[in-house]
């Protein structure tokens, strides 16, 4: 890993003081910092070629769609897609609406046939087939995960002949377990060998390598702004055949064939489902976060998350003040939920950032039926990445300790 200096000068964040203390950023299963190289591709496209794409002749504006396409082309190289699989959206949320909706227009999904979530989803992987299971009258159905662990072979159970889409995490948002995806598609494929299996990769993408040819799923969504990218961009990569079945669900400019009074044809993929001005800047950021990640190395990335996790889970423990959940095991990612016994966690929250500078999230984190199964309202959540340091763990523990003195 790069020493923690040059963490410092890539991401100036890091130089922050927060009430006199050193920012200690824990919240990055929410979002990642800004690394500055990301921030300067923007600015240089956005103050030196920046046109819009797929429209005009002049040289910014082939500048503007070379730059646009050769970031989609890294995208695809990122998770071994073909360039036409890749389809940018604003992020995980705009890619799973738009997959709900397309797959349901189209007729995707036969009467009779169901949808398999499950309670642990990011309410992004969840509100959209539950209302477009009511929109169009499919069946949503739901595998409990109880107590918030998520057991392989109960889920099993759930996939029948009628499953027709499985829609799941890699990585669970609230408790950080890692979804064993691998053993999901092949033994889902058993059952039903045309089963859609869908991925949310929202946790996922940012800490594991992942090769969609070899993995056999349809689609995967990912945001950029939770792996080092802007906020607003973010990627579905979807098999080719499948997308080619599929209609838009965005209609305007530049999804478009041929239009007339009577009918419209739309384009080939993936501009079929980018209808209006794209997102150009964000794409160019993207790009380049993935170039820093592909630097850096994603097993040097996995390695650090478990090296911290290890640390962090060893010294929590110790607190004997703390409910810690998730599966504390092999399958534990770099996100550890937790609550202070009787103490609200927007308190917890509060007062590490005053009193220590350390960033944390609290509250449902967009996953209600997840706070159900684990019979809380809400949990604090800490979340590392790569520029997070065992010292930072440290700060943690010595804040913790000093919350539970104030307010026990
Ligand atoms: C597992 C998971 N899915 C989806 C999302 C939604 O991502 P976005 O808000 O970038 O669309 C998140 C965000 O926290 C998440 O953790």
């Amino acid at each position: 890993m790069l020493s923690s200096n040059k963490y410092e000068e890539e991401f100036p964040a890091l130089k922050r003081k927060i009430n006199g203390h050193r920012l200690v950023y824990l919240d990055n299963a929410a979002t990642t910092l800004r690394p500055k190289r990301v921030m300067e591709a923007v600015s240089e496209y956005s103050l030196n070629h920046h046109a819009n794409v797929h429209r005009s002749t002049h040289t910014l504006a082939s500048e503007a769609t070379q730059m646009y396409e050769s970031s989609r082309q890294k995208l695809a190289d990122f998770i071994n897609a073909k360039k036409e699989e890749i389809i940018f959206t604003k992020g995980t949320t705009e890619s799973i609406n738009l997959l709900a909706y397309s797959l349901a227009i189209s007729n995707m999904i036969q009467p009779g046939e169901e949808i398999l979530i499950t309670t642990m989803e990011h309410h992004s992987n969840f509100v959209p087939w539950q209302q477009i299971g009511k929109l169009f009258n499919i069946k949503i159905k739901y595998f409990p995960v109880k107590k918030g662990i998520f057991e392989p072979d109960d889920y099993f159970n759930y996939i029948t002949s009628k499953t027709k889409v499985i829609s799941i995490t890699g990585i669970s948002n609230v408790t950080g377990q890692v979804i064993p995806i691998n053993l999901i598609v092949e033994k889902a494929r058993k059952i039903r060998n045309n089963v859609i299996i869908i991925v949310d990769g929202a946790q996922y993408i940012p800490h594991f390598s992942v090769d969609v040819k070899s993995l056999d799923i349809d689609f995967l969504a990912f945001s950029g702004h939770k792996m080092l990218g802007p906020t607003g961009i973010g990627v579905l990569y979807g098999k080719k055949e499948y997308l080619e079945q599929m209609s838009p669900f965005l209609f305007g400019g530049e999804m478009i064939d041929k239009v007339s009074m009577e009918d419209t044809t739309f384009t080939i993929l993936p501009f079929k489902f980018e209808a209006g001005t794209p997102n150009v800047d964000g794409s160019v950021g993207l790009a380049k976060a993935v170039e820093l990640l592909q630097q850096i190395g994603m097993n040097n990335i996995n390695q650090h998350d478990k090296m911290l996790t290890k640390y962090a889970l060893e010294k929590m423990k110790n607190l004997d003040f703390l409910e810690i959940y998730g599966p504390q095991d092999e399958f534990q990612s770099s996100i550890v939920s937790f609550n202070m016994k009787g103490i609200h966690p927007h308190d917890v929250a509060h007062l590490l950032n005053d009193i220590a500078g350390v960033a944390i999230r609290s509250g449902h984190h967009c996953a209600q039926p997840m706070m159900n199964e684990l019979g809380v309202k809400a949990t604090c959540r800490v979340s590392f990445y790569v520029y997070n340091q065992k010292d930072d763990i440290d700060i943690l523990i010595y804040g913790l300790k000093k919350v539970w003195e104030w307010l026990k």
